[in-house]
């Protein structure tokens, strides 16, 4: 595509609603193609480069077997393989790289790296993590609230659903925290943010405007009263692992229990983005139980990104 037309996909609030309307229409048609074991192959002959510089299970096989499915190839770099970890500027790498292949995933530590790689690509750039977001993977959790609990009209789920429903997030104020932030700003629901003291979420670093889009409690379970999605992430991030000891002690209140999940509606949806330890941010009851839906949600991940590669590639279909 040419540079004007070009999108990347940095942070949540690069697409609008409208634009998440016909992501998740996509996606459920895509989901339900692979599920019927119909080929779909719009992205045969493009090139997928995922840059690693932090550890993934779910991100890389969503990507590198979405790519696939779709008719296209992959290559895997990290930092340990490749010249970005002996310090070749990240503008000569994106230059490098984007004139090879026709889209680029990157993992990274600083929000401020890729969109360096970003405003020197030729191509589109996917945020795949950053220390400050991962909306991929609120793309995901969005989806599969929806598939869980929106009727499927004519065009697709009804994203008027989402108006007005309470987001609880019970943990750190992290990547995962500030994405769902900018998700309900965009698309009218509420966050109930509870984190322990010295680990809120920073508007300013969330890049949000409208401060009436979350809400802040203290004590975590009156965040999860009356919510109708409940979540929480691990307690240190990757890049933060000098903190675990002390994120342990500050944390130990902040384990999503069944307690929770009861003042919570009653039909209320637990998600976790994983990798999970059962016993910290979650009993195992929790995660494991009836109303947990952690499976669906990691493997959203794949059909939403097959979207969102199908979209960034190629615009609009039909
Ligand atoms: N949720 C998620 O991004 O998982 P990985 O770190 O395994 O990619
Ligand atoms: N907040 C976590 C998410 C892992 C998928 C991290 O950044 O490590």
């Amino acid at each position: 595509p040419g540079d004007t037309l070009m999108k990347h996909y940095l942070q949540f609030k690069d697409f609008r609603a409208e634009e998440y309307a016909y992501l998740f229409e996509r996606a459920r048609i895509i989901k339900s193609r692979f599920k019927n074991y119909e080929k779909y192959q719009p992205l045969a002959d493009r090139t997928l480069a995922m840059i690693f510089e932090k550890a993934s299970t779910r991100t890389r096989v969503s990507f590198e077997a979405g790519m696939y499915q779709m008719g296209g190839s992959v290559v895997h770099l990290t930092t340990g393989d490749s010249q970005l970890g002996r310090a070749e500027p990240v503008e000569d790498s994106a230059r490098v790289i984007s004139r090879m292949v026709d889209i680029v995933m990157i993992r990274t530590f600083g929000q401020d790296k890729l969109n360096t790689f970003a405003a020197h690509s030729r191509v589109p750039v996917i945020n795949g993590l950053t220390n400050e977001f991962h909306p991929c993977q609120i793309l995901a959790d969005l989806f599969t609230y929806l598939e869980h609990r929106a009727p499927v009209g004519a065009r697709g789920y009804d994203l008027g659903c989402l108006q007005g429903k309470v987001v609880a997030w019970v943990g750190d104020g992290n990547n995962m925290a500030n994405t769902w932030l900018q998700a309900a700003e965009i698309l009218g629901f509420t966050v109930h943010v509870s984190t322990p003291g010295g680990y809120e979420v920073d508007p300013a670093v969330a890049g949000i405007s409208d401060r009436a889009c979350y809400k802040v409690f203290d004590n975590p379970l009156e965040a999860c009263r009356g919510a109708h999605l409940v979540t929480t992430d691990v307690w240190t991030s990757m890049g933060y692992e000098a903190e675990n000891e002390a994120r342990i002690k500050a944390f130990a209140d902040w384990c999503v229990d069944a307690e929770m999940m009861a003042v919570a509606q009653p039909d209320a949806l637990f998600m976790h983005c994983l990798p999970a330890h059962r016993g910290e941010e979650v009993t195992a009851e929790v995660i494991d139980g009836p109303q947990s839906v952690v499976w669906d949600e990691a493997e959203n991940r794949m059909h939403v990104q097959k979207a969102l590669m199908e979209y960034l590639l190629l615009g609009r279909i039909g």
